[in-house]
């Protein structure tokens, strides 16, 4: 019995050590060095190749190493009855608020425009505005998203929140469902998607809920690139109604290198390094499962494959 590791990350040996560390019994193997498949019942997995799972009749459990479920539930081969589970970290939601708020003040105070004016040898004061001047609404607040939500707003930001379903109380102002989407993004000057990737959420930032926006508003998206339709991103930036955005996540990904979102004066990109997994903060979480199912017991960051996450 092993935890079978299928991932396009580069470098395992983190991930190998920090499993090991938690249970030293523990074999800890790539896909290819599986020997007998029928063995295999934990997979970990990271945009791992679809099909894959067919190879293991027995296989009973496949954990995300993120805290998307999004590459797994894509998966066309994907058998029937299995458990998908995904990594919760509060290490991760920190990340994603710090992020989040770098992203927001960066805005605010203008950091990479001066740093375009420094290499022009310009000398220029901008006005700028304060964290108490824009209204942040964040879409998409599950555990990451209410946390960011509640962080900027102890940080003195006017926060919203939106999500499929009414939430519990919360610490900000709560919009759901499709009806309040319309007054939820007319609110936020700064919108920050942390939403994951379901068929009903790809595709939510379009033309039609991006001019909902207040002009000159901008977009922060965290969650995944199929969230955004490029094009109208772009046509909406081009036309003035959007000021700029701030893209962490890609349809494809590296983002190809003749895409427009490259060269864009208004869009600020990173590499997807909005939270990078910390193989040491999620191991225990990961090694519980893997307990878990072989010993027959109820998993935990069970993902719903009806709701998609
Ligand atoms: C990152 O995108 C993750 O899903 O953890």
């Amino acid at each position: 019995m092993a935890i079978i590791i299928a991932s396009d990350i580069k470098n395992l040996q983190p991930w190998i050590n920090a499993l090991k560390k938690n249970d030293p019994a523990l074999e800890v193997i790539t896909a290819d060095q599986v020997k007998d498949p029928s063995e295999v019942e934990f997979v970990l997995a990271w945009n791992y190749p679809h099909g894959l799972l067919k190879n293991y009749p027995r296989v009973k459990t496949v954990s995300s190493m993120g805290a998307g479920a999004d590459h797994i539930l894509a998966d066309p081969w994907l058998p029937e009855n299995i458990n998908i589970v995904r990594i919760a970290d509060p290490r991760m939601s920190e990340d994603m608020y710090e992020f989040t708020l770098a992203a927001i003040m960066n805005r605010l105070r203008m950091l990479t425009a001066y740093r375009e004016m420094q290499v022009r040898g310009v000398w220029k004061k901008k006005l700028y505005r304060r964290i108490s001047d824009v209204r942040i609404g964040v879409m998409g607040t599950g555990a990451i998203g209410n946390h960011i939500a509640e962080r900027l707003q102890a940080s003195g930001f006017v926060v919203s929140g939106w999500k499929r379903s009414p939430a519990s109380s919360a610490a900000y102002k709560t919009y759901y469902g499709t009806v309040q989407l319309r007054n939820f993004l007319a609110g936020s000057d700064i919108l920050v998607c942390v939403l994951p990737l379901t068929p009903e959420t790809e595709g939510i930032l379009n033309r039609e809920n991006m001019q909902m926006l207040p002009k000159n508003a901008w977009i922060i998206n965290l969650g995944r690139g199929a969230h955004v339709v490029d094009e109208d991103l772009l046509s909406l930036l081009d036309s003035g109604h959007l000021d700029g955005a701030s893209l962490d996540v890609f349809r494809d990904e590296p983002l190809p290198s003749g895409h427009p979102f490259w060269k864009h004066s208004k869009i600020f990109l990173t590499p997807h390094i909005a939270s990078l997994p910390f193989p040491e903060s999620v191991a225990p979480q990961i090694v519980e499962n893997y307990r878990n199912t072989i010993n027959r017991q109820p998993l935990i960051n069970t993902v719903n494959r009806d709701q998609g996450y």
